[in-house]
């Protein structure tokens, strides 16, 4: 009987420090995530120079709860993988000093994933992915639609141009002074409002890239012109308006390129993926496409976790791609060359 394999994912990559344990590139053994959001909360976002300084004092014991939790030794292990990029450079090298320090120790081989690729591939612990497959990865530092044309292969159809769709979300929710990370609160809030503000959608006509700082800019002027003219704009109505610019765009953008790129299934990632408007959108779009299958990760594997990089990992351990000890963490990675 073959051996289960099980792999070690580290993620450091911003502010949450993360390990995990994955068995057979698919199933998760552990899956431990030690946030920092309530450190930078008072600064209305991530401070890299306090995001590595937690990593350093977290990242020992998350891998040592990750290990305990899958009631397994370092020696158990078949690989370490680790996410090399994208990211704040002082937060992936903790990561990336402790995978190589663990491998070294330890004999394993060390593999580098993309941070990105590990979102995508977040969507293997819940569903065997078919290629070619299409992934709509929103998080706070990419707006994407990447192809995945085979295990490990990826090719970016369109990007933002801007600012990425977390990122005008966390822009927006500062402007209605809520609390870092602003995206799920607009979410809630979206839910008690009505879309009734016209708010520009930026189509982009003839590509599969997105802009989102024009609609950014357009709820800021809305809500100052009110202030100058002393009217009162309700907050929720706001909300609502920017969620639907968000979401139609996101949505009809990713139909079109799955119907264009004949994709078997549709993978959404990244931590913009835990918002509802978006999850519910798509199921009702992708009903008018049986198909392809639209898989949702839950809203845990959305957000910045190991257990994506531990996934992601093993996809790249089974091509043969892995590092040697001189890799560094590396902020402007390429997904597409990695
Ligand atoms: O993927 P992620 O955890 O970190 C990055 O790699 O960037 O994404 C974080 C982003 C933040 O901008 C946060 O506001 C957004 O995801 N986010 C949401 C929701 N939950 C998290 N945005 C909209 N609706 C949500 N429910
Ligand atoms: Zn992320």
């Amino acid at each position: 009987m073959k051996k289960d394999q099980l792999i070690l994912g580290i993620e450091t990559s911003c502010d949450e420090t993360a390990a995990a344990v994955i068995k057979n590139g698919k199933e998760i053994v552990s899956n431990v995530v030690a946030s920092q959001i309530e450190s930078h909360k008072r600064f209305g976002g991530v401070v890299p120079e306090i995001a590595s300084r937690h990593h350093v004092e977290q990242i020992t014991l998350v891998l040592e709860e990750a290990l305990s939790q899958a009631g397994i030794g370092y020696e158990d292990l078949d690989a370490v993988a680790v996410t090399e990029g994208p990211g704040l450079v002082g937060a992936l090298l903790i990561g990336v000093n402790a995978a190589k320090a663990v491998a070294f120790a330890h004999g394993l081989p060390l593999v580098g994933v993309h941070h990105i690729a590990g979102h995508i591939y977040a969507n293997r612990l819940i569903e065997e992915i078919h290629y070619p497959a299409l992934s709509l990865v929103v998080s706070g530092g990419h707006t994407e639609l990447v192809l995945v044309e085979a295990p490990g292969v990826f090719k970016v159809i369109g990007e933002t141009r801007d600012d990425a769709a977390g990122e005008a979300y966390d822009k927006v929710a500062r402007t209605l002074n809520m609390p870092y990370p602003g995206g799920p609160h607009i979410d809630r809030l979206a839910h008690e409002g009505s879309p009734t503000l016209d708010l520009p959608r930026a189509w982009l006509e003839g590509s599969y890239d997105f802009s989102f700082s024009g609609l950014k800019s357009a709820v800021i002027n809305t809500l100052h012109n009110a202030e100058q003219r002393g009217e009162t704009i309700e907050p929720a109505d706001l909300a609502a308006s920017f969620q639907a610019s968000v979401i139609e765009v996101l949505v009809t953008k990713t139909v079109k390129a799955a119907k264009e790129y004949g994709v078997e299934q549709v993978l959404l990632a990244g931590g913009v993926a835990a918002n509802k408007g978006l999850r519910t959108a798509l199921t009702e779009a992708f009903t008018e496409l049986p198909d392809v299958q639209l898989v949702i990760p839950p809203l845990s594997l959305c957000t910045d976790n190991a257990a994506m990089i531990g996934a992601a990992g093993s996809v790249l351990f089974e091509k043969g791609r892995v590092s040697d000890l001189s890799m560094n963490g590396n902020p402007g990675l390429d997904i597409e060359t990695m």
